[in-house]
Protein backbone atom coordinates (compact mmCIF):
# COMPACT_ATOMS: atom_id res chain seq x y z
CA UNK A 1 0.00 0.00 0.00
CA UNK A 2 1.69 3.13 -1.14
CA UNK A 3 1.45 5.91 1.66
CA UNK A 4 -1.10 8.90 0.08
CA UNK A 5 -0.61 12.49 2.16
CA UNK A 6 -3.97 13.19 3.91
CA UNK A 7 -3.94 16.73 4.57
CA UNK A 8 -6.53 16.27 7.40
CA UNK A 9 -4.34 13.15 9.79
CA UNK A 10 -0.94 13.36 11.56
CA UNK A 11 -0.76 9.38 11.05
CA UNK A 12 2.31 7.93 9.34
CA UNK A 13 1.53 4.86 7.95
CA UNK A 14 3.91 4.79 5.13
CA UNK A 15 6.46 4.32 7.91
CA UNK A 16 4.24 2.61 11.05
CA UNK A 17 0.52 1.29 9.79
CA UNK A 18 -2.54 0.09 12.43
CA UNK A 19 -3.65 -3.02 11.25
CA UNK A 20 -5.96 -3.91 13.75
CA UNK A 21 -7.38 -2.78 17.19
CA UNK A 22 -8.66 -3.87 20.47
CA UNK A 23 -10.87 -1.53 22.59
CA UNK A 24 -11.91 -2.37 26.04
CA UNK A 25 -14.22 0.76 26.94
CA UNK A 26 -16.39 1.43 29.93
CA UNK A 27 -19.12 3.84 29.24
CA UNK A 28 -19.76 6.03 32.26
CA UNK A 29 -22.91 7.77 31.60
CA UNK A 30 -22.76 10.48 34.96
CA UNK A 31 -18.98 11.38 34.10
CA UNK A 32 -20.10 11.29 30.14
CA UNK A 33 -16.95 9.90 29.74
CA UNK A 34 -15.72 6.28 27.83
CA UNK A 35 -12.50 4.91 29.59
CA UNK A 36 -10.53 1.96 28.99
CA UNK A 37 -8.14 1.35 26.68
CA UNK A 38 -7.01 0.51 23.49
CA UNK A 39 -4.39 -2.12 21.52
CA UNK A 40 -3.20 -1.73 18.85
CA UNK A 41 -1.18 -4.28 16.31
CA UNK A 42 1.05 -2.34 14.09
CA UNK A 43 2.10 -3.53 10.72
CA UNK A 44 5.96 -2.49 10.39
CA UNK A 45 6.05 -1.03 6.86
CA UNK A 46 9.31 0.66 7.51
CA UNK A 47 11.19 -1.39 10.05
CA UNK A 48 13.49 1.50 10.29
CA UNK A 49 10.93 3.92 11.91
CA UNK A 50 11.13 4.23 14.99
CA UNK A 51 7.58 5.30 15.71
CA UNK A 52 3.91 4.83 15.46
CA UNK A 53 1.73 8.39 15.20
CA UNK A 54 -2.18 8.43 16.14
CA UNK A 55 -4.80 11.09 15.89
CA UNK A 56 -6.26 12.16 19.04
CA UNK A 57 -8.57 15.17 19.65
CA UNK A 58 -9.18 16.49 23.30
CA UNK A 59 -8.64 12.98 24.40
CA UNK A 60 -6.64 12.33 28.33
CA UNK A 61 -3.95 10.33 27.25
CA UNK A 62 -3.04 8.16 30.58
CA UNK A 63 -0.12 5.96 29.44
CA UNK A 64 1.22 4.07 26.69
CA UNK A 65 3.12 0.70 26.59
CA UNK A 66 4.64 -0.93 23.67
CA UNK A 67 5.68 -4.94 22.94
CA UNK A 68 6.63 -7.25 20.75
CA UNK A 69 4.15 -9.86 19.97
CA UNK A 70 1.54 -9.27 22.88
CA UNK A 71 4.05 -10.08 25.94
CA UNK A 72 6.24 -8.07 27.30
CA UNK A 73 4.74 -4.47 27.72
CA UNK A 74 7.30 -1.66 28.94
CA UNK A 75 6.03 1.85 29.42
CA UNK A 76 6.49 4.28 26.54
CA UNK A 77 7.29 7.82 26.62
CA UNK A 78 4.80 9.47 24.43
CA UNK A 79 4.29 12.75 23.01
CA UNK A 80 0.94 14.71 22.42
CA UNK A 81 1.61 17.29 20.08
CA UNK A 82 0.09 20.91 20.03
CA UNK A 83 -3.58 21.05 19.05
CA UNK A 84 -4.92 22.31 16.10
CA UNK A 85 -8.86 23.51 16.07
CA UNK A 86 -9.54 21.11 13.04
CA UNK A 87 -7.12 18.44 13.66
CA UNK A 88 -6.59 17.86 17.18
CA UNK A 89 -2.84 16.57 17.93
CA UNK A 90 -0.82 14.10 17.04
CA UNK A 91 -0.06 11.23 19.63
CA UNK A 92 3.82 10.26 18.65
CA UNK A 93 4.60 6.59 20.56
CA UNK A 94 8.02 5.64 20.36
CA UNK A 95 8.66 2.09 19.13
CA UNK A 96 11.62 -0.52 20.02
CA UNK A 97 12.82 -2.82 17.01
CA UNK A 98 10.68 -5.29 16.89
CA UNK A 99 7.94 -3.81 18.59
CA UNK A 100 4.41 -4.16 17.10
CA UNK A 101 2.01 -3.67 19.39
CA UNK A 102 0.97 -1.00 21.56
CA UNK A 103 -1.85 -0.15 23.87
CA UNK A 104 -3.06 3.24 25.18
CA UNK A 105 -4.67 3.79 28.35
CA UNK A 106 -7.12 7.12 27.75
CA UNK A 107 -10.48 8.40 28.18
CA UNK A 108 -12.50 11.05 26.57
CA UNK A 109 -13.78 14.36 27.75
CA UNK A 110 -17.41 15.33 28.25
CA UNK A 111 -17.49 17.90 24.59
CA UNK A 112 -16.05 14.90 22.49
CA UNK A 113 -16.94 16.12 19.14
CA UNK A 114 -17.69 12.77 18.11
CA UNK A 115 -19.74 11.49 20.74
CA UNK A 116 -23.22 12.87 21.90
CA UNK A 117 -24.19 12.15 25.39
CA UNK A 118 -28.34 12.56 25.56
CA UNK A 119 -30.14 12.94 29.48
CA UNK A 120 -33.10 11.10 29.83
CA UNK A 121 -35.51 13.55 29.05
CA UNK A 122 -33.62 13.83 25.00
CA UNK A 123 -34.75 9.82 24.70
CA UNK A 124 -38.08 8.82 23.25
CA UNK A 125 -38.69 6.50 27.07
CA UNK A 126 -37.18 9.40 29.07
CA UNK A 127 -35.91 7.03 31.78
CA UNK A 128 -32.67 6.44 30.08
CA UNK A 129 -29.72 8.37 29.32
CA UNK A 130 -28.54 7.58 25.50
CA UNK A 131 -24.75 7.48 23.44
CA UNK A 132 -23.78 7.43 19.97
CA UNK A 133 -20.62 7.82 18.13
CA UNK A 134 -20.90 10.46 14.58
CA UNK A 135 -16.91 9.45 13.57
CA UNK A 136 -17.14 10.61 10.05
CA UNK A 137 -15.21 12.94 8.83
CA UNK A 138 -12.77 13.28 11.56
CA UNK A 139 -13.75 12.35 14.90
CA UNK A 140 -13.23 9.04 15.42
CA UNK A 141 -10.20 10.51 16.45
CA UNK A 142 -11.98 12.30 19.65
CA UNK A 143 -12.73 8.81 21.00
CA UNK A 144 -10.26 6.77 19.87
CA UNK A 145 -6.71 7.71 19.55
CA UNK A 146 -6.60 6.00 16.26
CA UNK A 147 -5.11 6.31 12.82
CA UNK A 148 -7.74 8.63 11.41
CA UNK A 149 -7.23 8.71 7.96
CA UNK A 150 -9.41 6.85 5.35
CA UNK A 151 -6.10 5.17 3.54
CA UNK A 152 -5.48 3.41 6.55
CA UNK A 153 -7.64 0.29 7.29
CA UNK A 154 -7.89 -1.87 10.33
CA UNK A 155 -10.30 -4.48 11.57
CA UNK A 156 -11.50 -4.23 15.25
CA UNK A 157 -12.67 -5.98 18.23
CA UNK A 158 -14.34 -4.42 21.41
CA UNK A 159 -15.20 -5.26 24.82
CA UNK A 160 -17.82 -2.51 26.20
CA UNK A 161 -19.07 -2.28 29.63
CA UNK A 162 -22.76 -0.36 30.29
CA UNK A 163 -25.11 -0.06 33.02
CA UNK A 164 -26.73 -3.57 33.36
CA UNK A 165 -30.05 -2.14 32.15
CA UNK A 166 -28.57 -0.70 29.10
CA UNK A 167 -27.36 -2.11 25.28
CA UNK A 168 -24.54 -1.45 23.63
CA UNK A 169 -24.24 -1.74 19.66
CA UNK A 170 -21.19 -1.02 17.75
CA UNK A 171 -20.59 -1.21 13.61
CA UNK A 172 -19.58 -4.76 13.57
CA UNK A 173 -20.67 -8.35 14.40
CA UNK A 174 -21.74 -9.40 17.82
CA UNK A 175 -24.71 -6.78 18.44
CA UNK A 176 -26.85 -8.09 20.73
CA UNK A 177 -30.42 -8.26 19.44
CA UNK A 178 -32.41 -9.05 22.63
CA UNK A 179 -30.09 -9.34 25.32
CA UNK A 180 -28.84 -7.00 28.04
CA UNK A 181 -26.21 -7.86 30.73
CA UNK A 182 -23.94 -4.89 30.56
CA UNK A 183 -21.28 -6.50 28.93
CA UNK A 184 -20.87 -6.56 24.99
CA UNK A 185 -18.28 -8.05 22.65
CA UNK A 186 -17.62 -7.22 19.54
CA UNK A 187 -15.76 -8.44 16.13
CA UNK A 188 -15.60 -6.43 12.62
CA UNK A 189 -13.32 -9.58 10.94
CA UNK A 190 -12.95 -7.11 7.84
CA UNK A 191 -10.82 -3.98 7.34
CA UNK A 192 -12.56 -0.80 8.00
CA UNK A 193 -11.32 2.85 8.02
CA UNK A 194 -11.61 4.80 11.41
CA UNK A 195 -14.43 7.17 9.86
CA UNK A 196 -16.79 3.97 10.02
CA UNK A 197 -15.73 2.95 13.76
CA UNK A 198 -19.20 3.49 15.84
CA UNK A 199 -20.99 2.82 18.91
CA UNK A 200 -24.36 3.67 20.71
CA UNK A 201 -25.74 2.59 24.13
CA UNK A 202 -29.08 3.28 25.72
CA UNK A 203 -32.18 1.92 26.47
CA UNK A 204 -32.13 -0.22 22.63
CA UNK A 205 -34.68 -3.36 21.97
CA UNK A 206 -34.29 -4.67 18.59
CA UNK A 207 -36.59 -6.39 15.92
CA UNK A 208 -35.94 -8.57 13.32
CA UNK A 209 -37.09 -8.12 9.83
CA UNK A 210 -35.25 -11.01 7.58
CA UNK A 211 -32.82 -13.18 8.26
CA UNK A 212 -29.98 -10.94 8.17
CA UNK A 213 -31.54 -7.64 8.79
CA UNK A 214 -33.48 -6.25 11.78
CA UNK A 215 -33.82 -2.77 13.90
CA UNK A 216 -32.13 -1.64 16.84
CA UNK A 217 -34.04 1.62 18.53
CA UNK A 218 -35.96 2.85 22.19
CA UNK A 219 -38.40 0.65 22.53
CA UNK A 220 -41.48 2.90 22.06
CA UNK A 221 -39.92 2.94 18.09
CA UNK A 222 -38.90 0.04 17.31
CA UNK A 223 -42.40 -1.89 15.68
CA UNK A 224 -42.69 1.18 14.11
CA UNK A 225 -39.45 1.78 12.98
CA UNK A 226 -39.33 -2.30 11.53
CA UNK A 227 -42.42 -1.70 9.85
CA UNK A 228 -41.35 1.38 7.52
CA UNK A 229 -38.07 -0.33 7.14
CA UNK A 230 -39.35 -3.79 5.90
CA UNK A 231 -38.53 -3.75 2.63
CA UNK A 232 -34.95 -3.47 3.62
CA UNK A 233 -34.12 -7.36 2.49
CA UNK A 234 -35.82 -6.69 -1.00
CA UNK A 235 -33.30 -3.32 -1.41
CA UNK A 236 -30.22 -5.96 -0.19
CA UNK A 237 -31.24 -8.18 -3.06
CA UNK A 238 -31.59 -5.54 -5.69
CA UNK A 239 -28.01 -4.19 -4.88
CA UNK A 240 -26.77 -7.35 -5.01
CA UNK A 241 -28.39 -8.19 -8.22
CA UNK A 242 -26.82 -5.13 -9.48
CA UNK A 243 -23.27 -5.05 -7.99
CA UNK A 244 -22.06 -8.29 -6.46
CA UNK A 245 -22.91 -9.96 -2.93
CA UNK A 246 -23.47 -8.04 0.38
CA UNK A 247 -19.97 -8.57 2.21
CA UNK A 248 -20.90 -7.89 5.76
CA UNK A 249 -23.34 -10.58 6.32
CA UNK A 250 -26.31 -8.58 8.59
CA UNK A 251 -27.77 -5.56 8.17
CA UNK A 252 -29.20 -3.50 10.66
CA UNK A 253 -30.36 -0.52 11.59
CA UNK A 254 -30.34 1.89 14.82
CA UNK A 255 -33.02 4.16 14.51
CA UNK A 256 -31.77 7.16 16.79
CA UNK A 257 -32.84 10.14 19.30
CA UNK A 258 -33.87 13.21 16.71
CA UNK A 259 -30.29 15.13 18.33
CA UNK A 260 -29.07 12.55 15.10
CA UNK A 261 -27.10 15.33 13.23
CA UNK A 262 -27.70 13.66 10.02
CA UNK A 263 -30.10 11.92 8.30
CA UNK A 264 -28.21 8.53 7.87
CA UNK A 265 -24.60 7.38 8.51
CA UNK A 266 -23.83 3.60 6.93
CA UNK A 267 -21.68 2.45 10.01
CA UNK A 268 -20.89 -1.13 8.41
CA UNK A 269 -23.67 -3.92 10.01
CA UNK A 270 -25.15 -1.00 11.51
CA UNK A 271 -26.61 2.08 9.78
CA UNK A 272 -27.34 4.83 12.15
CA UNK A 273 -30.52 6.82 11.35
CA UNK A 274 -32.74 9.91 12.21
CA UNK A 275 -36.30 9.19 13.28
CA UNK A 276 -37.40 12.06 11.17
CA UNK A 277 -37.47 9.35 8.66
CA UNK A 278 -40.26 7.56 10.15
CA UNK A 279 -42.99 9.03 8.31
CA UNK A 280 -45.41 6.08 8.21
CA UNK A 281 -45.62 5.14 4.80
CA UNK A 282 -42.32 4.06 3.96
CA UNK A 283 -41.89 7.88 1.89
CA UNK A 284 -38.89 8.54 3.00
CA UNK A 285 -36.68 5.14 2.78
CA UNK A 286 -34.53 6.47 -0.15
CA UNK A 287 -32.67 7.03 2.83
CA UNK A 288 -32.26 3.24 3.61
CA UNK A 289 -31.33 2.83 -0.12
CA UNK A 290 -28.78 5.39 0.31
CA UNK A 291 -26.72 3.78 3.44
CA UNK A 292 -26.86 0.25 2.32
CA UNK A 293 -25.78 1.36 -1.21
CA UNK A 294 -22.17 2.56 0.68
CA UNK A 295 -22.11 -1.10 1.81
CA UNK A 296 -20.22 -0.92 -1.54
CA UNK A 297 -19.65 2.33 -2.86
CA UNK A 298 -17.49 3.72 0.36
CA UNK A 299 -17.05 0.84 2.82
CA UNK A 300 -16.00 -1.74 0.03
CA UNK A 301 -14.39 0.90 -1.84
CA UNK A 302 -13.41 4.45 0.14
CA UNK A 303 -12.41 7.22 -0.54
CA UNK A 304 -8.20 7.49 0.52
CA UNK A 305 -8.58 11.09 2.07
CA UNK A 306 -11.73 13.50 2.01
CA UNK A 307 -10.76 15.04 -1.19
CA UNK A 308 -11.92 12.14 -3.14
CA UNK A 309 -15.40 12.51 -0.98
CA UNK A 310 -17.31 12.60 -4.38
CA UNK A 311 -16.44 8.83 -4.86
CA UNK A 312 -18.42 7.86 -1.50
CA UNK A 313 -21.30 10.14 -2.08
CA UNK A 314 -21.80 10.92 -5.45
CA UNK A 315 -21.74 6.82 -6.30
CA UNK A 316 -23.90 6.29 -3.28
CA UNK A 317 -26.19 8.75 -4.73
CA UNK A 318 -26.60 6.91 -8.34
CA UNK A 319 -26.88 3.40 -6.94
CA UNK A 320 -29.26 4.72 -4.18
CA UNK A 321 -31.73 5.90 -7.02
CA UNK A 322 -30.92 2.24 -8.91
CA UNK A 323 -32.09 0.42 -5.39
CA UNK A 324 -35.31 2.64 -5.23
CA UNK A 325 -35.79 1.89 -9.27
CA UNK A 326 -35.44 -1.99 -8.52
CA UNK A 327 -37.73 -1.81 -5.33
CA UNK A 328 -40.31 0.79 -5.73
CA UNK A 329 -40.24 1.74 -9.74
CA UNK A 330 -38.75 3.68 -12.31
CA UNK A 331 -41.59 6.76 -11.75
CA UNK A 332 -40.23 6.80 -7.65
CA UNK A 333 -36.46 6.99 -8.85
CA UNK A 334 -37.09 9.94 -11.52
CA UNK A 335 -38.79 11.89 -8.96
CA UNK A 336 -36.20 11.43 -6.38
CA UNK A 337 -33.39 12.15 -9.53
CA UNK A 338 -35.47 15.25 -10.17
CA UNK A 339 -35.46 16.69 -6.65
CA UNK A 340 -31.74 16.11 -6.77
CA UNK A 341 -30.94 17.71 -9.36
CA UNK A 342 -32.56 20.88 -7.89
CA UNK A 343 -31.01 20.69 -4.70
CA UNK A 344 -27.89 20.45 -6.95
CA UNK A 345 -28.61 24.15 -8.78
CA UNK A 346 -29.52 25.38 -5.64
CA UNK A 347 -26.56 24.58 -3.86
CA UNK A 348 -24.37 25.57 -6.93
CA UNK A 349 -25.95 28.97 -6.54
CA UNK A 350 -25.04 29.37 -3.07
CA UNK A 351 -21.07 27.79 -3.47
CA UNK A 352 -17.89 29.57 -4.59
CA UNK A 353 -16.72 28.21 -7.62
CA UNK A 354 -13.49 26.35 -5.90
CA UNK A 355 -16.25 24.45 -3.98
CA UNK A 356 -18.28 23.00 -7.18
CA UNK A 357 -15.22 20.88 -8.13
CA UNK A 358 -15.73 16.94 -7.42
CA UNK A 359 -12.08 16.60 -6.39
CA UNK A 360 -11.98 19.53 -3.95
CA UNK A 361 -9.25 21.32 -2.57
CA UNK A 362 -10.21 21.17 1.61
CA UNK A 363 -6.15 22.00 2.95
CA UNK A 364 -6.63 24.15 5.62
CA UNK A 365 -10.18 22.90 6.03
CA UNK A 366 -12.45 20.89 8.05
CA UNK A 367 -13.68 17.82 5.93
CA UNK A 368 -17.15 18.53 6.70
CA UNK A 369 -17.12 21.87 4.59
CA UNK A 370 -17.14 19.49 1.83
CA UNK A 371 -19.99 17.56 2.48
CA UNK A 372 -22.52 20.00 0.79
CA UNK A 373 -24.98 18.34 -1.72
CA UNK A 374 -22.73 18.98 -4.63
CA UNK A 375 -20.74 15.65 -4.40
CA UNK A 376 -23.77 13.86 -3.65
CA UNK A 377 -25.64 15.36 -6.54
CA UNK A 378 -22.87 16.02 -9.40
CA UNK A 379 -21.02 12.51 -8.73
CA UNK A 380 -24.22 11.26 -9.47
CA UNK A 381 -25.02 13.03 -12.79
CA UNK A 382 -21.69 12.38 -13.22
CA UNK A 383 -22.16 8.36 -13.26
CA UNK A 384 -25.80 8.90 -14.95
CA UNK A 385 -24.15 10.64 -17.79
CA UNK A 386 -21.58 7.37 -18.64
CA UNK A 387 -24.47 5.03 -18.10
CA UNK A 388 -26.52 6.80 -20.89
CA UNK A 389 -23.80 7.10 -22.88
CA UNK A 390 -22.35 3.34 -23.03
CA UNK A 391 -25.73 1.61 -22.25
CA UNK A 392 -27.00 0.49 -18.75
CA UNK A 393 -25.94 -2.98 -19.62
CA UNK A 394 -22.25 -2.12 -20.15
CA UNK A 395 -22.14 0.61 -17.19
CA UNK A 396 -23.72 -1.71 -14.82
CA UNK A 397 -20.67 -4.39 -15.66
CA UNK A 398 -18.36 -1.57 -15.29
CA UNK A 399 -19.66 -0.68 -11.82
CA UNK A 400 -19.56 -4.40 -10.69
CA UNK A 401 -15.93 -4.88 -11.89
CA UNK A 402 -15.02 -1.61 -10.22
CA UNK A 403 -16.40 -2.63 -6.62
CA UNK A 404 -14.52 -6.27 -7.28
CA UNK A 405 -11.14 -5.17 -8.49
CA UNK A 406 -11.47 -2.36 -5.27
CA UNK A 407 -13.02 -4.51 -2.79
CA UNK A 408 -11.83 -3.50 0.77
CA UNK A 409 -9.55 -0.57 -0.76
CA UNK A 410 -9.38 2.97 -0.27
CA UNK A 411 -8.75 4.79 -3.31
CA UNK A 412 -8.13 8.10 -4.58
CA UNK A 413 -9.99 10.20 -7.91
CA UNK A 414 -6.98 9.32 -10.11
CA UNK A 415 -7.30 5.75 -9.28
CA UNK A 416 -10.84 5.89 -10.28
CA UNK A 417 -10.04 7.57 -13.52
CA UNK A 418 -7.21 5.16 -14.35
CA UNK A 419 -9.85 2.02 -13.93
CA UNK A 420 -12.61 3.80 -15.76
CA UNK A 421 -10.11 4.32 -18.76
CA UNK A 422 -8.96 0.68 -18.67
CA UNK A 423 -12.12 -0.79 -18.83
CA UNK A 424 -15.32 1.67 -19.64
CA UNK A 425 -13.47 4.47 -21.87
CA UNK A 426 -11.03 2.34 -23.85
CA UNK A 427 -13.77 -0.33 -25.24
CA UNK A 428 -15.30 2.49 -27.27
CA UNK A 429 -13.15 5.72 -28.39
CA UNK A 430 -15.91 7.19 -30.30
CA UNK A 431 -18.26 7.28 -26.98
CA UNK A 432 -15.01 7.96 -24.69
CA UNK A 433 -14.68 11.23 -26.74
CA UNK A 434 -17.55 12.94 -25.90
CA UNK A 435 -16.79 12.25 -22.01
CA UNK A 436 -15.57 15.64 -20.63
CA UNK A 437 -13.47 14.22 -17.56
CA UNK A 438 -11.87 17.82 -16.91
CA UNK A 439 -14.90 19.25 -16.96
CA UNK A 440 -16.72 16.79 -14.63
CA UNK A 441 -14.13 16.28 -11.99
CA UNK A 442 -11.44 18.92 -12.01
CA UNK A 443 -13.84 22.56 -13.16
CA UNK A 444 -17.20 23.99 -10.73
CA UNK A 445 -20.25 23.75 -12.04
CA UNK A 446 -22.01 21.44 -14.64
CA UNK A 447 -20.97 20.54 -17.86
CA UNK A 448 -23.72 21.30 -20.65
CA UNK A 449 -24.41 17.73 -21.19
CA UNK A 450 -24.75 16.85 -17.98
CA UNK A 451 -28.09 14.53 -17.89
CA UNK A 452 -31.76 16.29 -17.00
CA UNK A 453 -33.73 13.88 -15.08
CA UNK A 454 -37.26 14.20 -15.93
CA UNK A 455 -40.30 13.07 -14.37
CA UNK A 456 -44.36 13.37 -15.76
CA UNK A 457 -45.39 12.80 -12.26
CA UNK A 458 -43.31 16.04 -11.07
CA UNK A 459 -44.33 17.89 -14.02
CA UNK A 460 -48.08 17.49 -13.42
CA UNK A 461 -47.51 19.15 -10.28
CA UNK A 462 -45.46 22.07 -11.36
CA UNK A 463 -48.33 22.71 -13.78
CA UNK A 464 -50.59 22.86 -10.83
CA UNK A 465 -48.43 24.99 -8.85
CA UNK A 466 -47.89 27.69 -11.04
CA UNK A 467 -51.97 27.20 -12.30
CA UNK A 468 -52.33 28.18 -8.19
CA UNK A 469 -50.13 30.80 -8.17
CA UNK A 470 -51.75 32.70 -11.08
CA UNK A 471 -54.75 32.38 -9.29
CA UNK A 472 -56.54 30.22 -11.78
CA UNK A 473 -56.81 27.09 -9.55
CA UNK A 474 -58.85 26.68 -6.80
CA UNK A 475 -57.23 24.50 -3.69
CA UNK A 476 -59.47 22.47 -3.88
CA UNK A 477 -58.99 20.87 -7.28
CA UNK A 478 -55.77 20.49 -5.83
CA UNK A 479 -55.56 16.49 -5.09
CA UNK A 480 -52.82 17.21 -2.55
CA UNK A 481 -53.58 14.29 -0.10
CA UNK A 482 -53.56 11.89 -3.54
CA UNK A 483 -50.02 12.98 -3.99
CA UNK A 484 -46.93 11.23 -2.58
CA UNK A 485 -44.26 13.09 -0.27
CA UNK A 486 -41.94 13.59 -3.71
CA UNK A 487 -44.92 15.27 -5.73
CA UNK A 488 -46.01 17.54 -2.07
CA UNK A 489 -41.81 18.63 -1.66
CA UNK A 490 -42.27 19.49 -6.00
CA UNK A 491 -45.64 21.66 -5.66
CA UNK A 492 -44.40 23.90 -2.56
CA UNK A 493 -41.02 24.17 -3.92
CA UNK A 494 -42.74 25.20 -7.31
CA UNK A 495 -44.48 28.26 -5.52
CA UNK A 496 -43.18 31.82 -5.81
CA UNK A 497 -40.44 32.47 -3.31
CA UNK A 498 -42.45 34.26 -0.99
CA UNK A 499 -46.31 34.35 -0.77
CA UNK A 500 -48.73 37.05 0.73
CA UNK A 501 -50.01 35.63 4.36
CA UNK A 502 -53.16 35.39 3.10
CA UNK A 503 -51.84 33.15 0.30
CA UNK A 504 -50.53 31.05 2.84
CA UNK A 505 -52.88 30.76 5.17
CA UNK A 506 -55.34 29.73 1.85
CA UNK A 507 -53.04 26.68 1.33
CA UNK A 508 -52.79 25.93 5.61
CA UNK A 509 -56.19 25.32 5.16
CA UNK A 510 -57.06 23.49 2.35
CA UNK A 511 -53.86 21.07 2.91
CA UNK A 512 -53.09 21.17 6.70
CA UNK A 513 -49.63 22.02 5.97
CA UNK A 514 -48.41 23.34 9.31
CA UNK A 515 -50.01 20.30 10.67
CA UNK A 516 -47.89 18.01 8.43
CA UNK A 517 -46.21 15.41 10.27
CA UNK A 518 -43.99 14.44 7.19
CA UNK A 519 -40.85 16.29 8.28
CA UNK A 520 -39.50 16.76 4.63
CA UNK A 521 -43.05 18.29 4.10
CA UNK A 522 -43.26 20.01 6.99
CA UNK A 523 -39.65 21.77 6.60
CA UNK A 524 -40.16 23.02 3.18
CA UNK A 525 -43.42 24.51 4.41
CA UNK A 526 -41.61 25.96 7.41
CA UNK A 527 -38.74 27.58 5.40
CA UNK A 528 -41.70 28.67 2.93
CA UNK A 529 -43.38 30.56 5.92
CA UNK A 530 -40.06 32.40 7.17
CA UNK A 531 -39.83 33.51 3.38
CA UNK A 532 -43.44 34.62 3.46
CA UNK A 533 -43.44 36.02 6.98
CA UNK A 534 -46.36 33.52 7.59
CA UNK A 535 -46.90 33.93 11.37
CA UNK A 536 -49.33 30.91 11.86
CA UNK A 537 -46.45 28.80 11.50
CA UNK A 538 -43.97 30.00 13.92
CA UNK A 539 -45.22 27.88 16.91
CA UNK A 540 -44.66 24.15 14.70
CA UNK A 541 -40.96 25.90 13.57
CA UNK A 542 -40.30 26.45 17.35
CA UNK A 543 -41.34 23.23 17.96
CA UNK A 544 -39.41 21.67 14.73
CA UNK A 545 -36.23 23.69 15.89
CA UNK A 546 -36.28 22.06 19.19
CA UNK A 547 -37.22 18.85 19.18
CA UNK A 548 -34.98 18.12 16.07
CA UNK A 549 -31.83 18.07 15.84
CA UNK A 550 -31.06 17.14 11.98
CA UNK A 551 -28.57 20.14 10.27
CA UNK A 552 -30.00 19.43 7.17
CA UNK A 553 -33.03 20.83 8.23
CA UNK A 554 -31.93 23.13 11.15
CA UNK A 555 -29.05 24.77 9.55
CA UNK A 556 -31.35 26.37 6.57
CA UNK A 557 -34.08 27.19 8.89
CA UNK A 558 -31.51 29.25 11.50
CA UNK A 559 -30.13 31.10 8.38
CA UNK A 560 -33.65 31.73 6.83
CA UNK A 561 -34.49 33.01 10.21
CA UNK A 562 -31.33 35.26 10.92
CA UNK A 563 -32.49 37.77 7.67
CA UNK A 564 -34.40 39.86 9.58
CA UNK A 565 -34.08 41.85 13.05
CA UNK A 566 -37.11 39.91 14.57
CA UNK A 567 -36.21 36.64 12.73
CA UNK A 568 -33.03 37.14 15.01
CA UNK A 569 -34.00 37.27 18.27
CA UNK A 570 -36.76 34.98 16.99
CA UNK A 571 -33.62 32.70 16.51
CA UNK A 572 -32.10 33.38 19.85
CA UNK A 573 -34.22 32.68 21.69
CA UNK A 574 -35.40 29.41 20.33
CA UNK A 575 -31.78 28.16 19.72
CA UNK A 576 -31.64 29.08 23.34
CA UNK A 577 -33.64 26.63 24.46
CA UNK A 578 -32.49 24.08 21.77
CA UNK A 579 -28.67 24.32 21.79
CA UNK A 580 -28.69 21.68 24.69
CA UNK A 581 -30.31 19.14 23.08
CA UNK A 582 -28.13 19.53 19.57
CA UNK A 583 -25.26 17.63 19.05
CA UNK A 584 -21.83 18.94 18.89
CA UNK A 585 -21.73 18.99 15.23
CA UNK A 586 -25.14 20.99 14.89
CA UNK A 587 -24.03 23.11 18.08
CA UNK A 588 -20.78 24.37 15.69
CA UNK A 589 -22.87 25.21 12.71
CA UNK A 590 -25.92 26.74 14.72
CA UNK A 591 -23.21 29.46 16.78
CA UNK A 592 -21.56 30.03 13.22
CA UNK A 593 -25.08 31.50 12.40
CA UNK A 594 -26.87 32.79 14.86
CA UNK A 595 -23.68 33.60 17.01
CA UNK A 596 -22.75 31.82 20.63
CA UNK A 597 -25.16 32.27 23.39
CA UNK A 598 -23.85 34.83 25.86
N1 LIG B 1 -21.92 9.46 5.07
C1 LIG B 1 -23.01 10.36 5.03
C2 LIG B 1 -23.11 11.25 6.25
C3 LIG B 1 -21.89 12.13 6.49
C4 LIG B 1 -21.19 12.71 5.45
C5 LIG B 1 -21.49 12.39 7.78
C6 LIG B 1 -20.08 13.51 5.72
C7 LIG B 1 -20.39 13.18 8.04
C8 LIG B 1 -19.68 13.75 7.00
C9 LIG B 1 -24.33 9.64 4.84
O1 LIG B 1 -24.25 8.52 4.02
C10 LIG B 1 -25.26 10.59 4.14
O2 LIG B 1 -24.96 10.96 3.04
N2 LIG B 1 -26.35 10.97 4.78
C11 LIG B 1 -27.31 11.88 4.23
C12 LIG B 1 -28.56 11.17 3.85
C13 LIG B 1 -28.62 10.75 2.44
C14 LIG B 1 -29.97 10.15 2.14
C15 LIG B 1 -28.29 11.82 1.45
C16 LIG B 1 -27.71 12.87 5.31
O3 LIG B 1 -27.39 12.61 6.47
O4 LIG B 1 -28.33 13.85 4.99
ZN1 LIG C 1 -23.87 9.00 2.01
Amino acid sequence: MRPIRDVHSYANPGETRVAHAALDLEVLFRERILRGSVDLSLDRVDPSAAAVVLDTRGLDVHGAETSAGGSGWTAARFELGTADAILGAGLTVPLRRGDDRVRIAYQTRPGASGLQWLEPAQTAGRRHPFLFSQSQAIHARSWIPIQDTPQVRLTYEARVRTPPELTAVMSAGGNPEGRRGGEYRFAMPQRIPAYLLAIAAGDIGFASMSRRTGVYAEPSVVEASAREFEDTERMMEAAERLYGPYRWERYDILVLPPSFPFGGMENPRLTFATPTVLAGDKSLVSLIAHELAHSWSGNLVTNATWRDFWLNEGFTTYIERRIVEEVYGADAASMEAVLGRQDLEEEIGRLDDPDEILHIDLTGRDPDDGATRLPYEKGSLFLRSLEELFGRERFDAYLRGYFDRFAFRSILTEDFLDDLRTHLLASDEGRARRVPLDAWIEAPGLPEEAPRPSSPALDAVARIAEDWSAGRAAPDSIPFGKWSTQQRIQFLRRLPTTLPPARMAELDAAFGLTGSRNNEVAFQWLLMSLRSGYAPALPRLEEFLVSIGRRKYIKPLYEELVRTPEGLARARAVYARARPGYHPIAVDTVDRIVGQPA
